[in-house]
């Protein structure tokens, strides 16, 4: 009686096959079409998306009209962030392999929480985590996690360094929480990402209660300056600033650190990769002897969004902080990927990162840092020629660049966004109204360098 009153199955594998199809169709003309198209959506590509709001129908749809739907009124809504001319925050593309293993991650539909869930998801991101480890120059001991970005990166590092300078304080947080616990004190480049301190938010450490660091006119943390750091300081320094792509003096830094007790933690949302390069590798230098790294693989590597990876020097601190346990949770002798990370149930983005990381290998790891970081320069020297001023060192992939009066500079973004040759976006920095230009795609070339160096001169002709 009551399965006569269900509603029937569709017929799966033909649906499937359709949907699946239609998918690989719609993503390969995308990719396939992305060059000729502008870089930011048309103000009409966004008023078509008016349809696909509304309220949720009564009934089913046909998958296949959903990936349609998706097609013709999604696509063109996107920002052509896959394209090469896309400069916009630090914004990487995702390699090939990556995409396909996105694809198929998908249809394995894996939780990647626990081993036994998903011994292939865990297996490959342990090996992706050690590969990474391996490539930063970091300490054998590591152990990590593969989370969002690299905001939960800094978050699950941090939520580490908590522990182990509350525990030698003889305080449980995790099961104490913060109230009456030993006060910890925070130490901040002035220019630290306000990512890390939403993390220090969300661990109950505060986004004010921080001291600051002065830095210098690359926005490098002042080593000079430093306060008194003892046993209960986490002191966060940063590989690769947002703006300058200027990485802090690690090396002048962490051994006094290291010798006062203090938690040293790195943001190196994308400079760290920096390590992946003979020839940038020296940037680098000293931060391998922190605590804790953040750091991002949907940055510089072309990982794909999203994957962001936290590595902790002693495992045993990252894993006091994440783990749980419950009866019906089965845990085996080997590491479980839920206990050093603040989710349980999580795509297997490992596998993307093992994917990518595999097609590219080390020297093509290497060479995007090489040639985004050349062509960052390359970008330097067209403005300046043109007679644009670039406020800062161009040390790898990022630069900025003032047309002037903070108005004008602004008008010249706009007018450039409006156009859709490329996409920068703006900033201030050190009082400067300035463009941010971050090279970090795969696919960038140096004709899309000149052909965006020309559609910026022409906006700042445009915009006068
Ligand atoms: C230095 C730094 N830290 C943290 C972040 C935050 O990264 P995500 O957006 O992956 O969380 C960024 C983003 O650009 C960054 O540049």
């Amino acid at each position: 009686m009551l399965h006569s009153a269900m509603p029937a199955v569709p017929p799966v594998s033909s649906h499937r096959t359709a949907v699946l199809g239609s998918a690989a169709r719609a993503a390969t003309e995308y990719l396939d079409s992305i060059a000729e198209r502008r870089v930011a959506p048309s103000p009409e590509a966004l008023e078509a998306l008016a349809p696909l709001c509304g309220p949720l129908p009564s009934g089913p749809t046909d998958p296949e009209e959903i990936l349609g739907l998706l097609h013709t009124a999604g696509s063109p809504a996107t920002v052509a962030n896959a394209c090469g001319r896309y400069f916009g925050f630090v914004n990487g593309g995702c390699v090939p392999a990556a995409l396909g293993a996105a694809w198929l991650v998908s249809a394995w539909d894996q939780n990647a929480a626990f081993r036994v869930q998903s011994p292939v998801a865990t297996t490959l991101e342990e090996a992706a985590l050690e590969w990474v480890r391996e490539l930063l120059g970091l300490p054998a001991s590591c152990g990590g996690a593969v989370v969002t970005g690299a905001t939960m990166a800094n978050f699950t590092a941090l939520a580490a360094a908590r522990h182990a300078l509350l525990e030698r304080a003889g305080w449980d947080v995790e099961n104490d929480g913060l109230f009456c616990a030993p006060p910890l004190t925070v130490v901040v480049g002035d220019e630290v990402h306000s990512s890390l301190l939403k993390a220090l938010g969300m661990l109950g450490l505060g986004r004010n209660r921080v001291v600051r660091v002065p830095v210098d006119n690359q926005g490098r943390m002042r080593a000079d300056a430093l306060p008194h750091l003892d046993d209960r300081t986490i002191l966060c320094i940063q590989a690769g600033n947002v703006n300058t792509g200027a990485f802090d003096p690690a090396a002048a830094i962490c051994p006094a650190a290291r010798m006062a007790g203090a938690w040293v933690h790195v943001d190196g949302a994308f400079g760290l990769w920096a390590a992946a390069s003979p020839q940038y590798r020296n940037l680098t230098h000293g931060f391998e002897m922190a605590d804790s790294w953040a750091t991002d693989a949907h940055k510089w590597p072309n990982i794909g969004y999203d994957c962001g990876i936290a590595l902790v020097r002693d495992p045993a601190t990252l894993r006091a902080s994440m783990s749980i346990a419950a009866p019906y949770l089965l845990q085996g002798e080997l590491r479980e990927p839920s206990n050093y990370n603040p989710e349980m149930s999580r795509r297997a983005r490992g596998v993307e990162l093992w994917a990518g990381m595999r097609s590219l290998g080390r020297t093509g790891i290497a060479g995007i840092v090489e040639r985004t970081s050349s062509q960052a320069r390359r970008f330097a020297a067209g403005l300046r020629a043109a007679g644009f001023r670039i406020l800062n060192e161009v040390v790898i992939n990022q630069v900025l660049v003032s047309f002037g009066a903070p108005e004008k500079t602004l008008a010249v973004v706009r007018r450039l966004q409006d156009e859709g040759t490329c996409w920068c976006g703006s900033t201030v920095w050190q009082g400067h109204t300035a463009m941010r230009i971050s090279v970090s795609s795969w696919v960038t070339t140096e004709a899309d360098v000149d052909c965006s160096l020309a559609a910026m001169t022409a906006a700042v002709e445009e915009s006068s």
